[in-house]
Order: structure tokens, then sequence, then C-alpha cells
């Protein structure tokens, strides 16, 4: 899943939040129309070439394309791993106002081996934290800490490789030492409970968030710093037997999101003990989304801006992104 410089494209958004990302371009709101998007991004020529796993939701893994196959098959046969979303989601923690958990625990096992009966062969839990003076709480961080590592534990029992997701979100004013604060403690819990829990660390990848100023903080740090503090963070937390980490975008643009991998990579070659990766929905997705809008006489060129942006992270692995690469002909049509 982390191999030749390769990363995870998240194509696993609920049916409720592709709809609104749908609504944002006036594209209709319906079963078919998700099905298009994403058979176009399975179907996006040389996809394998930088994409090692797509991460579906349950909506389209029972989905077929216009060419009647499976989307679980169109991946095989372009060399990508299928993955599946397990979690249902996120509701309000009781007795934490603000706070919430993620749930989807009850009746795990039986859901994961019928996925994977149908070809899955990774899964995807996403724990939701979120930053102010106050926030998070300890019975929120311990809570979806413990959640996490259950998910993964009951993963590896029937094996699927879990990819274990505390997103640490980037709405708020606080600043990036207040980021990597929380990020740090997130981390610890987790790592405390997939001990407890009998988690095996070499089977499981990380799909952390940077570590970022909040989007509303006034200083917004360079890549440079951003890398710094990101992989400080990692070292100091996650432990060296954990093979991949993959990053969930959180809202970053395309742009923003390589040159901060790019970053890592370049600063920190041959000094992490893991591959550090991508797993990103939006920070691939979003120009090609809006090149389609829809419309099926876009396909092609929303395709190319697709496997432009997977192109530019396949690079970042590398430490060999440049923005220059954001000039070529794919991603002027992504404009
Ligand atoms: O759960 C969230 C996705 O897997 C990652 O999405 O890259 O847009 O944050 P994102």
């Amino acid at each position: 899943m982390v191999a030749d410089d390769k990363g995870l494209l998240a194509i696993d958004e609920s049916i409720g939040t592709c709809n609104r990302r749908f609504a944002a371009l006036g594209i209709p709101e319906t079963a078919d129309r998700r099905r298009a998007w994403r058979e176009l991004i399975v179907t996006t020529p040389g996809l394998g070439q930088s994409i090692s796993g797509a991460i579906l939701c349950d909506e389209t893994i029972r989905q077929r394309t216009g060419g009647e196959a499976s989307f679980v098959s169109v991946l095989d046969d372009a060399g990508i791993l299928p993955g599946i979303k397990v979690d249902a989601g996120t509701i309000e923690l009781a007795g934490h106002p603000g706070e919430k958990i993620t749930e989807g625990l009850d009746g795990l096992q039986a859901r994961l081996a019928t996925y994977a009966e149908m070809g899955a062969r990774f899964a995807k839990w996403r724990g939701v934290i979120a930053v102010d003076a106050d926030r998070p709480s300890r019975g929120c961080v311990e809570a979806n800490a413990q959640a996490l590592a259950r998910y993964a534990t009951i993963c590896q029992q029937v094996g699927l490789v879990p990819v274990v997701e505390p997103e640490v979100l980037m709405e708020g004013s606080h600043d990036l030492a207040r980021c990597a604060e929380v990020t740090e403690a997130v981390l610890r819990a987790f790592f405390r409970h997939a001990d407890e829990q009998g988690v095996m660390l070499e089977a499981m990848i990380l799909k952390p968030n940077m570590v970022l100023p909040g989007l509303d903080c006034a200083n917004q740090e360079d890549a440079d710093t951003i890398a710094n503090a990101t992989v400080n963070c990692l070292l100091h937390t996650v432990p060296a037997s954990v093979p991949g980490i993959a990053f969930l975008s959180g809202g970053q643009t395309g742009e923003l999101a390589s040159a901060r991998l790019n970053a890592m990579n370049l600063r920190f070659r041959g000094r992490m003990p893991w591959q550090l990766a991508f797993s990103f929905a939006r920070a691939i997705q979003q120009p090609a989304l809006q090149i389609w809008a829809g419309q099926d006489d876009r396909v092609q060129a929303a395709q190319a801006a697709l496997a432009h942006r997977a192109m530019c992270n396949h690079a970042a692995r590398r430490g060999a992104y440049d923005a220059a690469m954001e000039l070529t002909p794919a991603a002027a049509s992504a404009r």
C-alpha cells in the first residue's frame, strides 16, 4: 500500500458528503451521478502508476460501471488495491458538548467479512478531534483512540489491513504548536490502546492529519516549518514497526498538500523509519470534480487533472515535486 512511492486515493465520501460537494457545483445529487463520478476516477488511464489503493464506500463497492464491471474488478485490473470505509460516521459524544465519537463497531466483524468476500483488501475508520482552547477533552481523545484500536484488531482478525485515521481538524484559530500538542496526544492515546487491544503494528497504516495551523490562525507557516513540526510529532509518537503513514488532506488545496508532503520527504530523507505517503480525497479529486461538473463530455479532461494530482503526490513521495509541475497542460486545464 505504501510501496513504490505510491499512495492511496480516498473516494469514500458518504452519500451526504458527496452530495454536498455535488450541490456546490450544481451536479445532480443522484446515485447515478455518484456512480459516474467514481467510474471516471477508477477508469482514469495510468492511475495505477501513482495510486496503490482506492478507498470505496458501501454504495460504490456495490455498484457497477456503465460497462457492467464491478468497481473492485476495475481496480484489480488497474493494479490498484480495493479498500472500504467501514465506520458509520460520527455522532455527538454524550457528555462532551461539541465533540464527536465514531460509530460502527457493533456487527463490524460480519460486515468486514462480507467486504472481504467482495474483494476489499483493506479498510478505513475515521475518528474526528476538534480543537479550541478547551477541546479536545481527555474523554473524547480516549474514546476515539479506543474505538480506532478495537476497529484495527477486528480488521486484522478477518485479514484486512486497517487504515487508522485519527483526524485533528483544521477548523479553528489555533496555532501550529497547539495542533502539534493535540496530534501528539491523540497519537499517543491510539498507540497505547493499540497495545492493549493487540493491534499488529506491522500490519496497519496510520492516516493522520499533517500538523498545521488552524484555518483562522493569522500565522500560516511555510512548507518547511510544517514539515518539521509534522515529522517531529510523528517521530515522537509512531513506533518504527508501523510500515506506512499516509496523510489525509483535510481541506488543504492540492498544491499545498503536495508541497508539504514533498518538504517532509525531502528534509527527512533517510531519517524516518516508516514510508511517508498520502491518502488524499479532496487534494486529489477537487480540480477534476470542478472540470467534470457532472458533464459526460468532460470526462477525459477531468481524468487528466486527476492523474496530474496523483502524479504530483507520487513525486512528492520522492521529494521530487516542484511547483513548476503545476504549469503542465493538464494542470492548466484544471484551473
Ligand atoms: O476521511 C477522509 C478522507 O479519507 C480524506 O479526505 O483528504 O479530503 O481530508 P481528505
